[in-house]
């Protein structure tokens, strides 16, 4: 079985040395020796772990695509990849893909091209890394329904508000500390602004619903407006900030079923499992009718837990190969429509400061009643720290966070905006969606 890796960088270094140390056992959990016939990089003079057999090396992505039965892609980005992997489908070979963005912004032109071809295209590590989370959910849970799907997908978004919770750390250091250990990249965009998490939310959406969902339909909000006030106040409330990745079941407004897809910070429950996730780690949550709750956690980056979730695709693909046939596919046949921001329902916390004499709470419950959003719990708390202090000493201005029952974002929004525009309300701190309670 002929084996091509595109890409020598953090993930294809891992998956050569695993291919190479490991061969007999992988050999023998095929039945049939895996040959690695080549390594496209771009740059072939650049010194290279000295597991890679320089001979192996190739700028020749293109040809060497031509002469595998399995491709590795382990490169990244749209292009070349893109035309790689089709080029590879188009002579025959099964592919396997780390590349979240590419199976986020293209991935049905790549599953139609493989139908056609009737090969494998498998992708474990383009979802949380390490974990196995595509298979359980493409394959285990094909007998249920699932509900819900609730992700940490971005080790460095959670070690940056993991380092903000226990360290008190604001953003820009926690995210210099990611940098300089290697999770964050010299750009964190695609980490912070919360598109990475964006692409692995719209690959378990489509498999968890059976419906194509593209990264365009992801509702998306990274982690760079949090301050260290709104961490310190998660955890006074009970609760840990976490971007979370939520795909789930839901309803229109005239009632028609659907899907909503959304990445944001939430507050989580400090009771809830995915509150426990600390560090780089990253676990994805299932919410399944017959199952009822699932936990995946592991490592959701790094070479050596990356190129895990490769070679296990690798073996798969080869496995069908010698035995004929391909394995499971993606399904799309639900079809069901991708339901608006708007109409996401969840519940909310929000913190106000405002003006402290009689009738002002009675004020600010009234705009939430006018916009139908009923109210779980308010408190008005003792002093924090900050600039405040002293109004809120002398009794002038009082600090409230309420907490809502489950209303719809579009609710949420118009009562903001109503609230924003109270006189008595001095300020609306922050407004934060609160999940898994
Ligand atoms: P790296 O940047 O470390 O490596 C990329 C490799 O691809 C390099 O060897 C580079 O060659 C090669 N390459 C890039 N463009 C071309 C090209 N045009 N032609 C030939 N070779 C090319 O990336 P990673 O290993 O970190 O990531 C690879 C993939 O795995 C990405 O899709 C990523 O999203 C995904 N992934 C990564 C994880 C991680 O922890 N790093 C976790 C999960 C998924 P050269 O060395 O010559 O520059
Ligand atoms: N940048 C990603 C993360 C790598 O921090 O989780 C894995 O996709």
């Amino acid at each position: 079985m002929r084996v091509a890796v595109l890409g020598c960088g953090v993930v294809g270094t891992q998956v050569v040395r695993l291919l190479t140390t490991q061969a007999d056992d992988l050999a023998a959990r095929v039945g049939a020796p895996l040959q690695l016939v080549g390594v496209a990089v771009r740059d072939t003079s650049v010194e290279r772990d000295p597991v890679v057999d320089p001979a192996l090396l190739t700028a020749d992505a293109e040809g060497l695509v031509t002469r595998a039965d399995v491709v590795v892609e382990v490169m990244g980005g749209i292009e070349p990849a893109r035309g790689l992997i089709l080029r590879a489908i188009e002579h025959g070979a099964a592919v396997v893909t780390a590349n979240k963005a590419l199976l986020a912004q293209d991935g049905p032109t790549l599953y139609a091209a493989a139908d056609a071809a009737g090969v494998d295209l498998y992708f474990e590590a383009a979802v949380a890394g390490a974990i196995p989370i595509v298979r359980p959910v493409r394959e285990s849970l094909v007998g249920d329904r699932i509900r819900r799907v609730l992700g940490i997908v971005n080790g460095t978004t959670n070690y940056v508000l993991d380092k903000m919770a226990t360290e008190g750390l604001d953003l820009e250091q926690a995210v210099k500390e990611a940098q300089a250990l290697g999770y964050a990249e010299a750009d964190p965009t695609a980490d912070v602004e919360g598109y990475d998490a964006a692409a692995k939310a719209a690959i378990l959406a489509s498999l968890a619903f059976h419906t194509r969902v593209s990264l365009d339909d992801v509702d998306r909000e990274g982690i760079t407006a949090l301050t260290a006030d709104d961490v310190a106040w998660a955890a006074r409330t009970g609760h840990v900030l976490k971007l979370l990745a939520i795909a789930e079941r839901g309803e229109a407004e005239d009632g028609t079923p659907g899907v909503q897809v959304r990445v944001h910070p939430a507050l989580v429950p400090a009771s809830h499992p995915l509150a426990g996730v600390r560090g780089a780690f990253n676990a994805v949550f299932v919410e399944a009718e017959a199952a009822g709750e699932l936990m995946f956690y592991g490592r959701g980056a790094g070479g050596a837990p990356t190129a895990s979730a490769v070679l296990g695709d690798v073996v798969s693909v080869a496995r069908h190969r010698v035995l004929g046939g391909r394995g499971p596919v993606e399904s799309s046949y639900a079809d069901l429509p991708v339901l608006p921001a708007e109409a996401a329902r969840t519940r909310y916390q929000m913190r106000l400061d405002v003006v402290d004499r009689p009738g002002v709470l009675a004020q600010v419950a009234a705009v939430l009643a006018e916009h139908g959003v009923s109210i779980e719990a308010v408190r008005q708390t003792p002093v924090g720290d900050d600039a405040l202090e002293n109004a809120l000493a002398a009794g002038e201005i009082a600090r409230l966070v309420i907490t809502t029952h489950a209303a719809t974002e579009r609710a949420l929004r118009g009562t903001v905006e109503s609230i924003e525009g109270l006189d008595v309300v001095r300020r609306v701190i922050s407004v934060l969606r609160v999940e898994g309670a």
